[in-house]
């Protein structure tokens, strides 16, 4: 199997470009099924989960072609079954963003039961009140979740939670609905406000997306687009924490600013120097950081992706902090792995206290999730020795040629067979 090993690095320093982001490219790339005619996706990151999204839609009748600059054309003239793969939906949860446009085309969807994952149960619920909302027939059996509808009529949504996955299943089914659909307490992600972006392109009537209330007017198809993804503002946060650790000095180009303002807050409240520029952030750091608490909230607050990062950084800084993460109900599973590299973290709940220490030993470690994988690499940079992390295969899920961008900044990291 192989794994990534990572030995003390000195300060990060240099430039690095941040690639199309992941949890925006999957619902678009869902949302072409609702396209009868073509669609030109572009600064599509080159991850394992854009593969199985791309599975996922062939197996439904798309022609998925990847062009040679890297961006996607998806043609879906007709969707040949309303039944996605077994295989593939319980290979990504993301898959499940399937039935939104399943629904609005075809009036019938059928997949399988989305599995949980190592941060939590992860329940659809939300997203299958929604459709309920537009008038959908739902049936759970075999594993298995069933929607049916003569036709999808537009209502109103209140959502206990802002779940993302929900706002966006449900803005898609309502595409095409007739009249009007109101998602209220809606999530106001950027990735968000960029499916809604697209979705607009192709010819939809979405007013609201980035805010806690979106409209939906419903209209009778959907052409074709070129649109380009958002860039990665969870990839974005993972590089300024490697600067920050390192006590580095990098340019991150490709940037939102906008888009990480709670992120660049709190590390400046650490100590770190963050210089904002129109599309790149320049990110300098010392090495000393002052420990800061931290709670991670649905946007715009502390994204709770960038919590472990976030907590491998406080292993180091000076003090004690507090990390409460309030979005997932199990998302802790980085403190085994950064307590094996000398950290000393306590959990009580959803919260865990970080004293900060001197430095971190290098140890064998496994990633339990594609952030844990990230966090435990940052921690690999500065910890004494070596740093061996299995179960990579999380980490290939969503970040672009990690090492190759992280070698370009000096890091010393490298993947060997075990
Ligand atoms: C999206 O997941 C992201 N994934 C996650 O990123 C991200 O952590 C999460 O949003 C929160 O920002 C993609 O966009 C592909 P949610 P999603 O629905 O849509 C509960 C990463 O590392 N909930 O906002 O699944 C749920 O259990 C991944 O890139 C219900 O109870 O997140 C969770 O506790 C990890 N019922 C909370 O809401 C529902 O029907 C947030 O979930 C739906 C969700």
């Amino acid at each position: 199997m192989p794994k990534i090993v990572v030995e003390k690095s000195g300060p990060l320093k240099g430039s690095v470009r941040i690639s199309g982001a992941k949890n925006a490219v999957l619902p678009i790339m869902a949302a072409a099924l609702l396209a009868e005619e073509k669609c030109i996706i572009e600064d599509v990151p080159d991850l394992k989960d854009v593969n199985v999204m791309s599975a996922v839609l062939r197996s439904l009748g798309s022609e998925v072609t990847k062009l040679e600059n890297g961006s996607l054309e998806i043609y879906t003239p007709e969707i040949k079954t309303a039944e996605a793969p077994y295989e593939l939906i319980t290979k990504m949860r993301a898959s499940f963003f399937v039935m939104g446009p399943l629904l609005a085309r075809l009036k019938n969807a059928k997949i399988p039961l989305p599995g949980g994952c190592a941060i939590g149960a992860r329940p659809v619920d939300l997203h299958l009140k929604g459709f309920k909302s537009l008038g959908v027939e739902i049936n759970i059996e075999h594993g298995y979740i069933e929607g049916k509808a003569d036709k999808l009529v537009g209502n109103t949504i209140y959502l206990d939670f802002p779940s993302v996955g929900a706002t966006e299943n449900i803005m898609m089914a309502a595409t095409l609905a007739e009249g009007v659909t109101i998602i209220e307490n809606a999530a106001e992600e950027p990735e968000i406000t960029d499916l809604a972006n697209f979705l607009n392109k192709l010819g939809a009537n979405i007013k609201g997306a980035g805010t806690d209330t979106i409209k939906i007017t419903g209209v009778e198809r959907l052409g074709g687009t070129r649109h380009q993804v958002i860039p990665d503002r969870i990839e974005t946060g993972t590089y300024m924490v490697a600067a920050a650790i390192t006590g580095g000095d990098i340019t991150i180009e490709n940037v939102v600013p906008n888009h990480i303002k709670p992120v660049i807050a709190k590390l400046r409240e650490c100590g770190v120097d963050i210089e904002e520029m129109d599309d790149a952030l320049r990110v300098r750091s010392t090495g000393e950081l002052k420990a800061v608490d931290v709670t991670t909230l649905p946007y715009p607050g502390f994204p709770t992706d960038l919590q472990s990062q976030f907590m491998g950084l406080m292993t180091v800084a000076n003090g004690s902090s507090v990390v409460n993460e309030t979005v997932f109900e199990n998302r802790f599973m980085h403190v085994s792995e950064l307590t094996r590299m000398g950290a000393k973290i306590r959990i009580e709940g959803h919260s865990a206290v970080v004293e900060g220490i001197k430095r971190l030993e290098g140890a064998k470690v496994s990633a339990t999730d594609l952030r844990a994988g990230a966090t435990l690499i940052l921690a690999g940079l500065v910890a004494e020795g070596k740093t061996e992390i299995h179960n990579i295969y999380h980490i290939d899920r969503g970040y672009v040629e990690i090492e190759s961008k992280l070698t370009s900044l000096g890091a010393r990291i490298y993947r060997e067979e075990d």
